[in-house]
């Protein structure tokens, strides 16, 4: 153990039941029994057993009880669209009466009615619509989350729903920030190469100072292979980082372009074959669970088992967006992925935490080991297999972030 992890705590989290720390050394998903936690600052300085801890306190150091209950890290949700303005509940009740997804976008609904609804929207309405589903997914455990614009069109409308998400950044109670520039996602109006010519020439500079990745939706009826390739050309000259909607509705290539690209992820992937799988995997793509988009639109099953076994490290995330999946909760994902992905409970408490800090390339969170940031979560139950058994229920009792205990109201 090195100096600066001795420091005196200033975060104790005892009596922890089970303490699952994520830690690849042990079976997953890395459970201690019996166990401390301890920050110092925003940086975990112990994670182990209670009767090792030997980190020195002081006298304002912050206590908290588990009275053994469960505590896990901070979930890390990698790929939402949390800025919208608008609803689709329309086409919810129409897809109930037999209407698909492409229907409704051919008839000018779907992802371009969110357009309509949000690229006239103002910063602050932007930022307050955001604020909700960013308190809720707060409140359900979720400590740090990707999101992504796409409901724009213009780069104007583009650049707001990025500063918007990065302007929750700021504020205390939220999960913490991570932007992508999701640019190629609905069709658009007027001439398409046109449009793309203008994101290569100029979003693509100006999303770089507001955003670590670029993205697109890779689909028959959306965008190209092509086209994206050539969007995360360029975006890789401006330091951005490739992910991909991909292999979503039907197998369109977007997987093998992300193995190509060394894309940080590839996410959706439910009509992926294997050989895409085991592409992903000897490239190093993070492949990104989305259950409940799937669940809500029906088709073949998220590759959760399968991913698995093409050796891919695999993340699960909420996906939340106003047409395919409107939820904040991650612990639902957790539940889906065991019943829908095939996912064993561990490894997708796992997939939810650590898979989710690795598609977003993020090696300082996702797990509790010494020197990581310290976004923990105390559960109301003493057995972590209840965040996936419990369907629909919040299993967190209580949220710390960057060491520090927050209000979840
Ligand atoms: O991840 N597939 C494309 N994008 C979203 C849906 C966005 C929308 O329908 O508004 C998704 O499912
Ligand atoms: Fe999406």
């Amino acid at each position: 153990m090195t100096a600066e992890v001795r420091q005196a705590a200033t975060l104790v989290v005892a009596n922890i039941g089970q303490l699952v720390t994520a830690d690849p050394r042990l079976p997953a998903p890395g459970v201690i029994e019996d166990a401390v936690l301890a920050a110092s600052g925003d940086r975990i300085v112990y994670a182990g057993r209670a009767s090792e801890f030997d980190i020195p306190t002081l006298p304002d150091t912050m206590e908290v009880d588990a009275r053994g209950a469960a505590v896990i890290p901070g979930f890390v949700d990698s790929h939402t669209h949390l800025v919208w303005l608008g609803d689709r509940a329309g086409e919810y009740a129409l897809r109930a009466e037999g209407a698909s997804y492409e229907e409704i976008a051919a008839r000018g609904g779907g992802i371009r009615s969110t357009v309509a609804a949000t690229a006239a929207g103002s910063l602050d309405e932007l930022v307050d619509a955001a604020r909700e589903r960013a308190r809720r997914m707060f409140q359900l455990g979720t400590t740090t989350v990707e999101v992504k614009s796409g409901y724009g069109q213009t780069h104007a409308a583009e650049l707001r729903q990025l500063q918007a998400a990065r302007a929750l950044n700021a504020e205390p109670g939220l999960p913490e920030v991570v932007t992508t520039y999701l640019p190629l996602h609905g069709s658009v109006d007027g001439d398409r190469a046109e449009y793309l010519d203008g994101v290569l020439r100029d979003g693509l500079s100006a999303a770089s100072r507001l955003a670590g990745f670029v993205d697109c939706f890779c689909e028959t009826g959306a965008w190209s292979v092509d086209e994206c390739e050539r969007l995360f050309t360029a975006g890789r000259s401006h330091g951005l980082r490739a992910k991909i909607h991909a292999e979503q509705r039907s197998r369109s290539g977007g997987a093998a372009l992300a193995a190509r690209v060394g894309a940080v992820s590839a996410d959706h992937l439910e009509h992926a074959s294997d050989e895409d799988l085991r592409a992903l995997a000897a490239a190093g793509v993070t492949g990104v669970l989305l259950p409940g988009a799937s669940l809500v639109l029906g088709g073949p099953p998220p590759p959760g088992r399968r991913l698995l076994e093409a050796g891919a490290t695999v993340a699960l995330a909420t996906d939340c967006n106003p047409g395919t999946c409107w939820s904040e909760s991650m612990p639902l994902m957790v539940s889906l992925a065991v019943a829908t992905a095939g996912l064993p409970p561990a490894q997708a408490l796992l997939a939810a935490t650590a898979g989710g800090a690795a598609a977003l390339g993020l090696t300082d969170r996702g797990r509790l080991l010494p020197g990581l940031r310290c976004h923990a979560l105390v559960l109301e139950t003493d057995d972590w297999l209840d965040v996936g058994y419990h369907l629909g229920a919040n299993p967190v009792a209580r949220v710390i972030s960057g060491g520090r205990i927050l209000p979840t109201v």
